[in-house]
C-alpha cells in the first residue's frame, strides 16, 4: 500500500483528486489535509467517506509541529500539494494570509517531507500543484510555456511563485524529489461561488446583478476540473523528477463571451425567456491590477505524458450548470452566513 498525503483534498480541486484517487487506486492509502477554511467541505466528499483507503485529518499546514508529527506518525510515501489560499480578490483584500499558507504552509510541507524521507528517496514523491498566474499577464499573442519568466502581478500569484521556487530550492539543495504543475482556470462542479463560473450561476439563480470587472476584455484559458485531476494523475506516475508541467484547455474565452455563453445556458436550462440573464449583467469598477490573459501552451505534456483534455467547454460548461442547478443546497449552504459579508464587501461597499 502507497501512502499518498494530497493537501486541501476538501477544497474545489482536492475534492475532485481525492475521489479520483481514492476510487481508481484501492491500493493506495490516501490522507487528505485540510483545516476546512471557507473553501473546504467535508460534503464534498460524502460519497468516499467511508471508504477504506480513505482518511480525512483535520491540521492546517501552517503548524510545523503538527505537519511535523504527522508525517512521523504516518510515514509518507508521496504528497500532493494543493492547500491554498486561492482567490485573487481575497489575496488583494487580505494578502498577508496568503503569504503565511501559501509560503509558510509550503516550507512546513517541505521540510516535513525531507525530515520524514531522509536519504531514502526511493518511491517518494513531492508533487506542488500550482497556477498558470505565476508567468504574469500576456498581450494579445503567446502563449505560457514551461521556460516563460516568472512574473506575478498580484499578492495571490507572487505567493503562488514563491512557493513554486521554494519547491525547486528543495530539490536542488536537499534533493528531494519533487514534481510541478502550473494550471489555468479550472472550472466544474464544487466550485465555491467567488470564481467567476459559480458566482454567476449563483447570482442568476437569485435574479442578482452580475458583476463583470472592466470592459469584460480580460482573457482565460478554462479547464474542466475533471480534465485537471486526470493531468496530476498523469504527472504523478509518468511525470520526470525535476520537472514542470503546463496544463491548459486550448481553450481561450474573453470574460464577456463566456459570460453570454453562459448566460444562455442558463436561459435554456431554467426555462427563462431568452436574453433574461443577460439582462444582469453590471460592468464594475476594473479588480486592482487585473491581468489581461492568462493561455498555457501543453504541448509539453501532451508530447511528452499524452495527456489531453477529454471535455469541451461547451460540455464542460453544461455539466457545471447541470450540477449546480441540482445542488442549491450545497449552494445555499456555502453562501449563508460569512459569504454575505464577503460579498457585500467585495461587491456592494466598494
Ligand atoms: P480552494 O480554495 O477551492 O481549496 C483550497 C483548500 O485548501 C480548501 O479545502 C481549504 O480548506 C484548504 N486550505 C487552505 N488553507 C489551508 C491550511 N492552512 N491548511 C490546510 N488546508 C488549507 O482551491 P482550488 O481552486 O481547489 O485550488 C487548489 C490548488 O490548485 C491551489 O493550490 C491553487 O493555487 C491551485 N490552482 C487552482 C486553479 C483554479 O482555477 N482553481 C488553477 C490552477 C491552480
Ligand atoms: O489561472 C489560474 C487561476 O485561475 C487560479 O490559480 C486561481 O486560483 C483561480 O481563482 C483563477 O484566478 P482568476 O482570477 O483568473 O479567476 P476568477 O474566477 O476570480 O476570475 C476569472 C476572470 O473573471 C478574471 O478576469 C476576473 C473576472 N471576474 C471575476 C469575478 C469573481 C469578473 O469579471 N467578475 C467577478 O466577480
Amino acid at each position: 500500500m502507497r501512502k499518498i498525503l494530497i493537501t486541501g483534498g476538501a477544497g474545489f480541486i482536492g475534492s475532485h483528486l481525492v475521489r479520483h484517487f481514492v476510487n481508481k487506486y484501492p491500493n493506495y492509502n490516501i490522507y487528505n489535509l485540510d483545516c476546512l477554511t471557507y473553501a473546504g467541505n467535508l460534503a464534498n466528499l460524502s460519497d468516499i467517506e467511508n471508504k477504506s483507503n480513505y482518511k480525512f485529518i483535520k491540521a492546517d499546514i501552517t503548524s510545523e509541529s503538527d505537519v511535523f508529527s504527522l508525517f512521523e506518525i504516518e510515514k509518507f510515501d508521496a504528497v500532493i500539494h494543493l492547500a491554498a489560499e486561492s482567490h485573487v480578490d481575497r489575496s488583494i483584500a487580505n494578502p498577508m494570509a496568503f503569504i503565511h499558507t501559501n509560503l509558510v504552509g509550503t516550507v512546513n510541507l517541505l521540510n516535513a517531507a525531507r525530515k520524514s524521507w531522509g536519504s531514502d528517496l526511493n518511491g517518494k514523491l513531492f508533487y506542488h500543484v500550482s497556477t498558470d498566474e505565476v508567468y504574469g499577464s500576456l498581450n494579445d499573442i503567446g502563449l505560457f510555456t514551461e521556460n516563460t519568466s516568472y512574473d506575478p502581478r498580484s499578492p495571490y500569484s507572487a505567493s503562488k511563485a514563491s512557493s513554486d521556487h521554494f519547491v525547486r530550492a528543495w530539490h536542488h539543495t536537499y534533493g528531494l524529489p519533487v514534481v510541478i504543475s502550473n494550471c489555468s482556470n479550472n472550472y466544474g462542479p464544487n466550485q465555491f461561488p467567488e470564481k467567476l463560473i459559480p458566482l454567476f450561476i449563483n447570482n442568476i439563480l437569485n435574479n442578482k446583478p452580475l458583476p463583470v470587472y472592466g470592459k469584460g476584455e480580460n482573457v482565460r484559458d478554462w479547464l474542466f476540473v475533471l480534465d485537471h485531476t486526470v493531468a496530476i494523475d498523469t504527472i504523478f506516475h509518468k511525470g520526470r523528477i525535476g520537472e514542470t508541467y503546463n496544463i491548459g484547455g486550448h481553450n481561450e474565452w474573453k470574460n464577456i463571451d463566456l459570460i453570454k455563453l453562459l448566460c444562455s445556458i442558463m436561459d435554456k436550462k431554467t426555462g427563462r425567456n431568452p436574453g433574461t440573464s443577460e439582462s444582469l449583467i453590471t460592468y464594475i469598477k476594473d479588480r486592482a491590477g487585473h491581468d489581461l490573459r492568462y493561455a498555457i501552451d501543453a504541448s509539453k505534456i501532451q508530447n511528452e505524458l499524452g495527456w489531453k483534455p477529454s471535455v469541451t467547454f461547451e460540455q464542460g460548461l453544461e455539466i457545471t450548470v447541470e450540477w449546480y442547478l441540482n445542488n442549491k443546497e450545497w449552494l445555499e449552504s456555502v453562501t449563508s452566513g460569512e459569504y454575505q459579508k464577503y460579498y457585500d464587501n467585495q461587491y456592494i461597499k466598494r
